[in-house]
């Protein structure tokens, strides 16, 4: 094979393999993942379980064979290790990740990424006539789906967010856009001496109140509604927002962190976790990269380097202190330690 040659199978393989989640987000939809947790089936049990079409969903779980989440033994599927995380109630699940990823919200607005780099704004927008948050109050369903994608991994993040002495040692921590609380009821139940503030919307804090029960923590937590727009709960000596500026254009970005900066103390903390684009391309990688562009369709958001950091901290009165790594598995977010200048 020639060089061309070589590079046109590339390529070609390159979109084939693509529709792999999709063949995952079919199975999730169908309930299979679910099914076969009860033990290994054939098709024909498993169509007549989910009112499913048996030729095609033994076609549809031989393609899943090749994202190594489902096994065959002669006639019988199963489950691999892997393929357990598609079920609902395990931990760890990626059933609603993968639900968020195949919905409509996403793929149409990825079908547009054009549309976003010509005008420099959301598909997302383009396509469904308003923003995303907004779409999501408006549609309970899918605004579950995406909480609980938010929330995937939160008792991980939690654990290593604990553990950093600056946050421990903090004694009131208002989590501004904390959605469902999983990471401020995680932090706040590894440190009985500390108090908290959930803040985000109303219909984002849905869940809230079941989250930081569970955790043991209600009576240490206050669950705030409000819009960052207009203001952020004050009297707290540290403020953490996570993965919430990679939401919003540098404009909105500063008007966030700037009402921040207005609530908080001369002497109290602003902690980010965000993604840190390298500034060297050699050290791209897929995932920031890619992400990057999901912020720009979504929501007209972006993953920043540090240096973009630093400005938007500096536009809002605040001074950029440190950047360090998270620990896995959040390896892909570093926090940014911030007071006020
Ligand atoms: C990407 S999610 C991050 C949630 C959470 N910090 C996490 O990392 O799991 C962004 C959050 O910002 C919240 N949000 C969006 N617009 C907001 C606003 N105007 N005021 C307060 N919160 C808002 C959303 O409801 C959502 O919970």
């Amino acid at each position: 094979m020639n060089q061309i040659e070589e590079e046109r199978v590339h390529l070609a393989s390159m979109m084939w393999e693509s529709h792999k989640p999709l063949v995952l987000y079919a199975l999730v939809r169908l309930g299979i993942p679910d099914l076969l947790g009860d033990g290994p089936a054939s098709a024909e049990q498993l169509a007549e379980r989910s009112g499913t079409h048996a030729a095609s969903l033994n076609r549809l779980l031989r393609a899943a064979i090749t994202t190594g989440t489902v096994r065959v033994d002669g006639v019988r599927f199963g489950l691999t290790t892997r393929g357990e995380l598609l079920r609902a109630d395990v931990p760890g699940s990626m059933r609603n990740p993968l639900l968020w990823y195949g919905s409509g919200e996403k793929m149409l607005s990825w079908g547009k990424l054009d549309e976003s780099v010509r005008t420099g704004q959301d598909a997302f927008r383009h396509v469904f006539g308003c923003g995303l948050f907004e779409h999501l109050s408006e549609h309970p369903d899918k605004e579950e789906i995406f909480n609980e994608t938010m929330a995937a991994n939160s008792g991980s993040i939690a654990h290593v967010l604990s553990g950093i002495p600056e946050i421990a040692g903090s004694a009131r921590l208002a989590d501004v856009g904390g959605g469902s609380g999983g990471i401020l009821a995680g932090v706040l139940a590894a440190h009985p001496h500390m108090q908290g503030v959930l803040f985000d919307t109303e219909s984002g804090l849905s869940g809230a109140e079941a989250t930081v029960a569970a955790a043991g923590v209600r009576e240490r937590c206050d669950i705030v509604p409000g819009d960052f727009f207009e203001s952020v709960p004050g009297g707290c000596d540290a403020y953490l927002l996570k993965h919430v500026i990679h939401n919003w254009s540098d404009d909105d970005a500063v008007t966030i962190l700037r009402h921040c900066r207005e609530t908080m103390p001369q002497d109290a903390a602003l902690y980010l976790v965000e993604t840190v684009v390298p500034d060297d391309p050699a050290e791209f990688d897929a995932v920031t990269m890619i992400r990057d562009l999901n912020m720009l369709v979504l929501v007209t958001g972006r993953e920043r380097t540090r240096t973009d950091f630093e400005q938007l901290l500096t536009a809002a009165g605040l001074e950029l202190t440190g950047v360090s790594p998270l620990a896995r598995p959040a390896h892909r977010s570093s926090l940014i330690s911030a007071s006020a200048a």
